[in-house]
């Protein structure tokens, strides 16, 4: 999903600076993007990775006017079996990558308002699921993190907000069985269908939202189980 981000905010005129751990994909990424992209590897847990990260999108582009905290990953497990390991792993990525993002980047998004930072959460985030626990501890607890980081640097014109999508198809789905998951509208959605959200919710078309969440789940959360009954 954060290569059709990046894809998305470059078309709309944006300069982006990706990360991942992934080194390959990401710098062909950037290649493909040209002039406008930097690729810089970055693991979100690691606090000299975020720094030189921030580090380059001030002196390669002028400045840093949004974050996306995108980066995740799922793991599974019954409680009982769901491990010590998996529960720190899935926390660290998922919660501690985007505290510390926001940590690193915070004086040059004030530097740069009107900013946005637009961390990505997921329907787990509203909603408890079986078997995964960590996940949606962690995508709880982006959401909350919004709030709080949200209204401290509203009066910088620093907005925050967390999007929650439902089922998209990426590497991360791409071994599962949607069909059990998919809401009302009956299909699985493209990155980029969450991507122009990213990117609304970038710019400053959504200059009076701030500490919100946006969905974007095909009607899971609103109507799940209509589908059923229809
Ligand atoms: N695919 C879905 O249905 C879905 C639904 C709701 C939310 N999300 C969320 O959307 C985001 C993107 O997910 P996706 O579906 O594109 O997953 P994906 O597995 O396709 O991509 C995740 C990316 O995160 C990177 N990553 C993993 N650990 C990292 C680390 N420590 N540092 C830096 N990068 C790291 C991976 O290399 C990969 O490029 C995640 O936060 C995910 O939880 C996905």
């Amino acid at each position: 999903m954060g290569a059709a981000h990046a894809r998305a905010l470059v078309s709309h005129g944006a300069k982006v600076v990706i990360g991942d751990v992934l080194d390959e994909t990401g710098q062909a990424l950037a290649d493909e993007l040209g002039a406008e992209a930097e690729y810089i590897h970055l693991d979100v847990t690691n606090e000299r990775d975020w720094a030189r990260a921030v580090e380059l999108a001030v002196s390669r582009f002028g400045g840093l006017s949004v974050l996306v905290n995108n980066a995740g990953i799922v793991n599974l497990g019954a409680i009982g079996e769901y491990s010590r390991d998996q529960w720190d792993l899935i926390v660290a990525i998922n919660l501690t990558g985007p505290f510390l993002g926001i940590t690193a980047a915070r004086d040059a998004l004030v530097a740069s308002a009107p900013s946005s930072i637009v961390n990505i959460s997921s329907i787990a985030g509203m909603m408890g699921t079986p078997n995964q626990h960590g996940y949606t501890a962690s995508k709880f607890g982006v959401r909350g993190l919004t709030k709080s980081v949200g209204g401290e640097l509203a009066p910088f014109n620093v907005r925050v907000n967390s999007v929650h999508p439902g089922v998209i198809k990426t590497q991360m789905t791409a071994n599962l069985d949607l069909e059990d998951m998919l809401g009302p509208l009956g299909r699985a959605a493209e990155p980029e269908e969450v991507a122009n959200l990213v990117v609304f919710l970038a710019s400053d078309e959504s200059s009076y939202s701030t500490a919100s969440e946006f969905v974007v789940d095909g009607g899971t959360l609103g109507a799940f189980t209509a589908v059923d009954e229809v």
